[in-house]
């Protein structure tokens, strides 16, 4: 698979009934940074301004009977349309279902989002959404083989693993030397170990190839410890590597 350049600067869009548990997360660190360098934008709508309902009203029961409650189409059919309505002209944005049902999110997916350069996360919640707005997503993600209360937590995962794929937010090498990539090749190998400061901690010591000076053999020596760290956490990317 051919991997698509990463577009200089990433918009993100989150559709979500609760913006505000994305303060904290995204005010801080790398992606706080991010955001205030301008290489990431990220805004929020909030399907309840868009409830057709005098009580603001986003879900109800389902047809047919069952625990739980559902998200309605018309609030976030209509959040959606609005945020595909706002850049005329402008950069496509790809409107993206976090669920549990989607297909599951990695490195590839990631590189991916970055490459798109306008996503939109919209965010369920309670039992998941009404069927028929199926067709207003282009895509479907899930980060894992587990179910979240909602998709926030979700969509956090990917605007962090995303953000640092975007030019500038990390030192380019940061990036090309860490787990699993290049991404769009296959998740294939996982990141050398780091030892930094102080040569000997407690006992333990920095392996002597880190501490000679010869780049050479520090390359040698991080590429052997990368293939023996997968070998041994992570066996199933080499198998995975060998049947594709
Ligand atoms: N919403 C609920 N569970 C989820 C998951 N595993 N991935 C993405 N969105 C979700």
């Amino acid at each position: 698979m051919k991997r698509s350049p990463l577009a200089s600067e990433v918009s993100f869009t989150v559709v979500t009934l609760f913006p505000g548990m994305f303060d904290g997360v995204f005010g801080e660190s790398i992606v706080g940074r991010a955001r205030e360098k301008g290489l990431v934008k990220v805004d929020f709508v909030n399907p309840r301004d868009f409830s057709t309902d005098r009580h603001r009203k986003v879900d109800d029961r389902p047809y047919g009977g069952g625990p739980g409650m559902i998200m309605m189409a018309e609030p976030l059919f209509r959040a959606i349309r609005d945020v595909r309505s706002r850049e005329p002209g402008g950069r496509e944005p790809w409107v993206v279902h976090l669920s549990p049902q989607g297909r599951r999110f990695d490195a590839a997916v990631a590189a991916e989002l970055a490459a798109k350069g306008r996503v939109v996360l919209v965010c369920g919640h309670y039992e998941g959404i009404d069927e028929r707005l199926a067709s207003a997503f282009d895509d479907e993600v899930s980060i894992g083989d587990f179910v979240l209360t909602g998709g926030e937590i979700a969509a956090m995962a990917v605007v962090d693993s995303v953000t640092r794929l975007v030019p500038g937010v990390l030192a380019d090498e940061a990036v090309q030397a860490e787990s699993f990539f290049p991404p769009a090749e296959g998740s294939c190998r996982l990141d050398h170990p780091h030892y930094p400061r102080p040569r000997v901690w407690r006992g333990k010591k920095v392996p002597a190839a880190l501490l000679s000076g010869d780049h050479g053999r520090i390359s040698q020596w991080r590429s052997r410890a990368a293939a023996a760290a997968t070998r041994r956490k992570r066996p199933d990317l080499l198998r995975s590597k060998e049947e594709s």
